[in-house]
């Protein structure tokens, strides 16, 4: 049975695609290559370069490879560069969204699972987020993933008693991290992980923003996960869809215990055995103290856990990211 992951030459697609593959489903990958990577496709998916923004396209692709379902996780991820980018992004994460759902009502497609993002959240002002926490997303960006789960929601009412209603789910990923193959790395240059990667590779020192924060050490407190579970979560919505069970509008795929900006330091250091201070630089604006989320409605539906510590998150992405030169 074939799924269509978009942006399946990312960073997290392309996990998603060797998890499906590895669950005895048939991933195919429709990516602009914008962001992506051709060479994470594994040899053997069927790819096709493309935009999610063109409908004939995507239509297209779902018919020919009889696609039972979508796992969209294309899209434009740099929140920061979303506040001076935010048609590109609306473009990106909003229209990319309605086309997505306007070919497969074409195609008569009815599953999707949809990368949100904890962004939808903003700053809240609980300890611990969970799915109904107050949504105040501070960016386009974050704005543009709660439109796309909206889009989600409201084409699953216009098509509830047709012959293929939407079932849907959107996955908000907190921070993902780490690597499940050793070929496969973030490219992002915003993200903390490839941020403190790249320094330790060209012999600099990371730096902290900010140690002033209301949290433990005073740095920012994140949660966390290894983009192999994430992976993992995926599959077993696409798991359950085709079983016909119940699924939530949302999940957060969150580990219920966040790890500071200095604690991620300890372990890049301990890991990597390069012995460094991080120098402490100024606040970013707009980063809030702490986003941490319970994974409990995930742990009951979608076998959601972390089965990586810290370290293993830190070693898998430094190997991945050395292999690649
Ligand atoms: N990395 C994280 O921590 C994180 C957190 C929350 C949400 N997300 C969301 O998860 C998704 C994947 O993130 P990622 O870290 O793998 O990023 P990524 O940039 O590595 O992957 C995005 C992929 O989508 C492709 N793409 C972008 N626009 C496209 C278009 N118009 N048509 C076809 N393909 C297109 C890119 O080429 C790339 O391969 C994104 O939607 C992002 O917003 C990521």
């Amino acid at each position: 049975m074939s799924w269509l992951v978009t942006g399946g030459a990312g960073y997290i697609g392309s996990h998603v695609v060797r998890a499906l593959s590895e669950s005895g489903l048939t991933p195919v990958v429709l990516d602009d290559l914008s962001s992506g990577v051709a060479s994470f496709v594994p040899e053997g998916v069927a790819f096709v370069q493309g935009s999610i923004l063109d409908r004939d396209l995507v239509e297209r692709t779902l018919r020919e490879h009889a696609v039972a379902g979508v796992i969209h996780v294309a899209g434009f991820k740099y929140a920061g560069v979303s506040v001076q980018r935010p048609l590109h992004t609306y473009a990106q994460n909003v229209e990319g969204t309605r086309v997505i759902l306007e070919a497969m009502a074409a195609a008569g497609v009815a599953n999707i699972v949809f990368s949100s993002s904890a962004a939808v959240f903003g700053t809240p002002d609980v300890p611990l987020v969970v799915e109904d926490t107050e949504k105040r997303p501070a960016s386009p960006y974050g704005e543009s993933k709660l439109i796309g789960e909206w889009l989600l929601r409201d084409q699953a009412v216009a098509t509830a008693g047709s012959d293929t209603p939407l079932v849907h789910t959107s996955l908000r990923y907190f921070n993902v991290v780490g690597s499940a193959d050793p070929t496969v790395y973030d490219v992002s240059p915003h993200n903390l992980f490839p941020i403190v990667f790249e320094k330790l590779l060209a012999g600099e020192t990371p730096r902290i923003n900010g140690d002033d924060y209301a949290t433990p050490d005073g740095t920012n407190v994140r949660d966390y996960v290894h983009v192999g579970d994430i992976a993992l979560a995926h599959v077993a919505a696409a798991q359950r869809m085709i079983a016909g069970e119940p699924i939530e509008p949302a999940y957060n795929l969150g580990s219920g215990d966040g790890l500071s900006v200095r604690q991620i330091m300890d372990a890049m250091a301990r890991v990597t055995g390069i012995d460094f201070t991080p120098e402490v630089g100024p606040r970013r604006p707009g980063d809030p103290d702490r986003i941490v989320a319970t994974g409990e409605l995930a742990a009951r539906d979608l076998d959601w856990k972390m089965r990586h510590t810290v370290d293993e998150m830190v070693r898998s992405g430094w190997e991945a990211r050395r292999n690649a030169g």
